[in-house]
């Protein structure tokens, strides 16, 4: 076999066979095949496309580059959730607990944050003592004791990943349905669970910026899982708003705090409900959805979820009681007041340039080395849809430094829209695709 040939073939628009796919990816992985050519390739698939055929072979390729986490010998059933990502999204941190709380096995493998998204490791570390580095051993015992177990990706884990992500990057061939659907699920499956719930966003603070590009990929991840023997469920969310009141770090764990304990905002509740209900029926220990939501409603009222999330801070090294004690008190003291520039309402707030600007307040970052603060970000006093006076107060914004404010401060103004007119309320909850 001869890697020009398997690039021709896909660059006239044919199917490749799971041998070829084979021949490429281990042959990349050996660093056998060169980097050109492998780019060569990557940009064949960006404009032909895959098959799901072909998309779930290479997902399973990719998944066997490295090792799989091992949860046998542990009752189930594990199921995960996926975000595609966004802004204010810290759903994975109020979900788990609800979905442990319900009898779901969580073996929860997440990312950091990146460019304009949040990243729920971060958010996690924003917790004194906490950490997400976890050995296979502590993350079998805490997943079997208290039903989650939260922890970063090892280098074991689907190495063609790496690799390929790296070099899809600076080719310009990350936008591909086919490929972001490999790299995500080959990730995800590794993790060792039976069922996934994926949330894909959609709108100018996701990935995903329209709702058909967003039903694509969530449509692609579903059949690729499938096909690979999964239950999984795919929700298109919109993210045009930041999710919640809240978008930090730890301001973020506050907010996550707020929802166990029932007083979360009416968003973050929806999707968080939503998401975790489809994880219960995938699970298998609900009958349908609304027998799923009051299951999970129950886990709060109860205070049970309330009460694994603090048992999973304990287990990780977290510091619980200082945790508390820092909860609406933890702010940097470089702040500034977003202010409504005329009487009106609230139309929108750009989740996108809201993002971006939490880069410069050290929310996020640029690359994946660069450090992010626990005490920044923002706090929304007012959302789309509320009525404000010129001169109220629309959001608090928490920099790491006044430079960093000077550098934020055109896109956190210019995310911000008042007009004459109540804006109509469009649905969080876009569409549902399931193979169950
Ligand atoms: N996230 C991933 O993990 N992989 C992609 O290709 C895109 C987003």
């Amino acid at each position: 076999m001869r890697a020009v040939d398997i690039i021709m073939k896909k660059r006239d628009g044919h199917e490749l066979s799971r041998e070829e796919l084979a021949f490429i990816v281990n042959g990349y992985v050996s660093s056998e095949i060169p980097e050109y050519q492998i780019s060569s390739w990557l940009m064949a698939v960006f404009f032909r496309g895959m098959s799901f055929r072909e998309t779930a072979d290479l997902t399973d390729l990719m998944l066997r580059s490295g090792s799989v986490m091992n949860l046998s010998g542990l009752a189930g059933p594990f199921v995960d959730k996926h975000s595609t990502g966004g802004v204010g999204d810290k759903v994975s941190l109020v979900l788990a607990p609800i979905a442990a709380a319900c009898g779901i096995k969580v073996p929860m493998m997440s990312g950091r944050a990146l460019g304009h998204t949040g990243g729920t490791l971060d958010k996690l570390e924003s917790i004194p003592g906490y950490t997400t580095r976890l050995d296979e051993a502590s993350f079998r015992e805490f997943i079997g004791r208290d039903g989650f177990a939260m922890t970063g990706q090892t280098d074991a884990i689907v190495p063609a990943d790496k690799k390929l992500y790296s070099l899809r990057d600076v080719t310009g061939t990350v936008e591909s349905v086919p490929l972001i659907t490999a790299s995500i699920l080959s990730k995800k499956v590794a993790e060792g669970a039976d069922a996934l719930v994926f949330d894909v966003k959609s709108g100018p603070g996701a990935f995903m910026k329209t709702e058909e590009d967003a039903e694509r990929l969530a449509t692609s991840l579903v059949r690729t899982g499938q096909a690979m023997g999964k239950r999984i469920v795919g929700v298109i969310t919109d993210m045009t708003e930041p999710l919640g009141d809240k978008v930090g770090n730890f301001l973020e764990v506050e907010e996550s705090i707020d929802c166990l304990k029932g007083g979360g905002p009416a968003d973050m509740m929806e999707v968080t409900y939503r998401l975790t209900s489809w994880m219960l029926v995938a699970g298998g220990v609900a009958k349908d959805i609304a027998q799923a939501e009051t299951m999970c409603r129950e886990a709060v009222s109860s205070g049970k979820a309330y009460e694994l999330f603090l048992r999973n801070v304990r287990n990780q090294g977290g510091d619980a009681e200082k945790m508390q004690a820092l909860y609406g008190n933890w702010r940097s003291r470089y702040s500034r007041e977003l202010k409504a520039p005329r009487t009106g309402y609230v139309a929108s707030i750009d989740a996108y340039k809201i993002g971006l600007a939490g880069v410069y307040l050290g929310v996020g970052r640029d690359r994946t080395t660069d450090p992010v603060q626990p005490d920044v970000g923002f706090i929304f006093k007012a959302r789309k849809g509320a009525k404000v006076g010129e001169g109220d107060l629309v959001a608090t914004v928490y920099g790491k430094d006044d430079a960093s404010l000077d550098a934020a401060w055109p896109l956190i103004s210019g995310s911000l829209t008042v007009s004459d007119n109540k804006p109509v309320t469009s649905p969080l909850i876009i569409k549902e695709i399931t193979a169950l």
